[in-house]
This record gives C-alpha cells, structure tokens and sequence, in this order.
C-alpha cells in the first residue's frame, strides 16, 4: 500500500461554481495518472482568513484564488511574488512545507505564453499596444506587456478615472485616451487587447467602431464565451493576427499544477474541448 499523501489543491471562490479549474486539473490529473485531487470550495466572506490559514494544516498543497479574494489574499499570505505584489492581486497559493502560504500572479504570464505559443515572433517590446479596460485582468496584463518590453502602452476605459489609476500605478509608457476616441489609435497599434467583459455571452459587443485595424496586428481577447468574440471574428476578417482568451486561462493554471502535483501539463485539443462544453 502507498503510504505518502495524495496532493490536494482547491479553487477558493465565492460563488466558485463558475469556475472551470476543477475541470482542468482534474483533466491533467487523469492525463498523467497521477493520485490528486482539485476541489472547488466556496468560502464564505466572514470565514475567508481562518479557513485559508487552516487549509495547509488540513493537508492542502495549494489553491488558486478567484473572484472575490484575489487582492484580499495578499494580507493573508507570508510570502508574495513581486509580479502578484506589483498587480496587487494573486490567484495561485502554494503551501510551504513550514506551514506558511506563498502568494503569486500568474495571470500575466499566461497572457503573454498564450499569444508567445501561437505567434513565436510576437513580443510587447514591439510596436504599440493598445488596451480595452481598467478593472483587475488590465492590471495583471499591464504589468506582463511591461515586464515582456512594452514601452507605449494606450489604455482607454469606460471609468477614465480606473485607468488614469493605473497610469499611476505602472508610469510613462501607459498614456489614457477617452474611451470613446480609442478607435483612432487602432491603425497605430501593433497589439490590440479587449480586458473588458465586453463579448461576453449575454453582454453586448464592445462599442468601438473596429474598421480601422490594420491587417497582421495582433488581437487577442481575455473573453472565452463564445472562443470567437465579435472582436476576434471581425479582426480575423480584416486580416488581423487573433488569439482567443481560453489559452490563457489554460497558461495561467501551469504553474501551480507543476508546483503541486510536480508534473509540467500542456495545452492540448482535448483539453480546450472539455472546457468550452
Ligand atoms: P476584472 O477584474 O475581471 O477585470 P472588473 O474589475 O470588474 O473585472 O473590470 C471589468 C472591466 O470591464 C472594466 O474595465 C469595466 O469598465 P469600468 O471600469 O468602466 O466599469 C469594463 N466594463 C464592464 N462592463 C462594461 C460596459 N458595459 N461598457 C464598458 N466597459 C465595461
């Protein structure tokens, strides 16, 4: 009989219902034929520090963090990332052998490895970008377009003010324009990035007139319901580079598997399969 511990990890949220990480773990977890488990739990607000603090005790490898407890985590945690201290959120918890709890932000970096594994060539460092959005995700892929050689970022959101925020936050090379002249600046941009919930089903389209793209400029979405936005369909026909958000969710999940469950997973069809069903 196998006498060691079987790794548990947790999605930690509230509701957690929506999330599709179970789903994934468990996919690499039968894929690799590894013992493990990856659990939702739903965590109420007034319980959320003494439960998180409770979880490595209980025999928890590590959880990731959604809604609404990414920046909350960040007091609880003993030890941070600079990259999840720098967006001021994190979603990927691992549980040290001491007992402490390790916060870090991979959502950039599976921003930035999913447009890397479908355009090699593609890096920040060229040309412009142009960002859709202010809230969290914006801030998580500021930072990676940043960190990846950016240096002129155009932001524009709904709430000028959220955006001028993090003009504050992350400095010079991000200049605000109105959200609504933002489509003057697309036949500049090199990238072009929707970090709104803007196309989502049951949302409207964003409201920016898109027939100024130019062709061969990447446009990538961080909305996966439908995989094709109404963004990504009309820069596909205009001839424009696209890349679909559900690579970067599956990026950013990566790296607290490897770390848990010590195995590297990928990308795979099968995979994007069973998480658009
Ligand atoms: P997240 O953490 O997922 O980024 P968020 O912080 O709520 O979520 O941010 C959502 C983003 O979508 C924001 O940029 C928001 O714009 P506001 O800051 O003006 O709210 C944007 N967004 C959501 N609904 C929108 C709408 N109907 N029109 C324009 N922008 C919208």
């Amino acid at each position: 009989m196998n006498t060691s511990t079987i790794p548990v990890a947790a999605v930690i949220g509230h509701p957690v219902n929506h999330s599709r990480s179970p789903r994934m773990h468990n996919f690499w977890l039968a894929h690799f034929g590894l013992e493990g488990y990856y659990i939702p739990l739903d965590i109420d607000p007034k319980k959320f520090e003494r439960s998180i603090r409770n979880l490595p005790e209980l025999g928890l490898v590590g959880a990731n963090i959604t809604i609404p407890y990414k920046e909350k985590v960040l007091k609880i945690a003993d030890k941070i990332s600079d990259r999840a201290a720098l967006v001021g959120a994190a979603n990927t918890l691992t549980f040290l052998p001491n007992g402490g709890i390790y916060a870090d932000n991979t959502d950039g970096y599976g921003f930035l490895q999913n447009i890397k594994s479908k355009y090699k060539d593609w890096s920040a460092r060229e040309g412009i970008s142009v960002v859709f959005g202010a809230g969290g995700a914006s801030r998580a892929i500021l930072a990676a377009l940043i960190e990846d050689g950016a240096s002129d970022i155009i932001l524009a959101n709904r709430t000028r003010s959220r955006a001028d925020q993090l003009r504050s936050d992350f400095g010079a090379k991000i200049k605000v324009v109105e959200w609504m002249k933002v489509q003057n600046y697309l036949s500049e941009a090199s990238t072009i990035i929707n970090t709104t919930s803007l196309g989502m089903a049951g949302k409207t389209d964003l409201p920016i007139p898109l027939n100024a793209l130019k062709k061969n400029t990447l446009v990538t979405d961080i909305v996966y319901t439908p995989i094709e936005t109404h963004l990504l369909a009309t820069a596909a026909k205009m001839g424009c580079r696209t890349v679909d958000g559900l690579g970067m969710l599956i990026h950013q999940a990566i790296p607290g598997f490897e770390r848990w469950f010590g195995i590297r997973p990928g990308d795979s069809q099968a995979l994007r399969e069973l998480l658009i069903k």
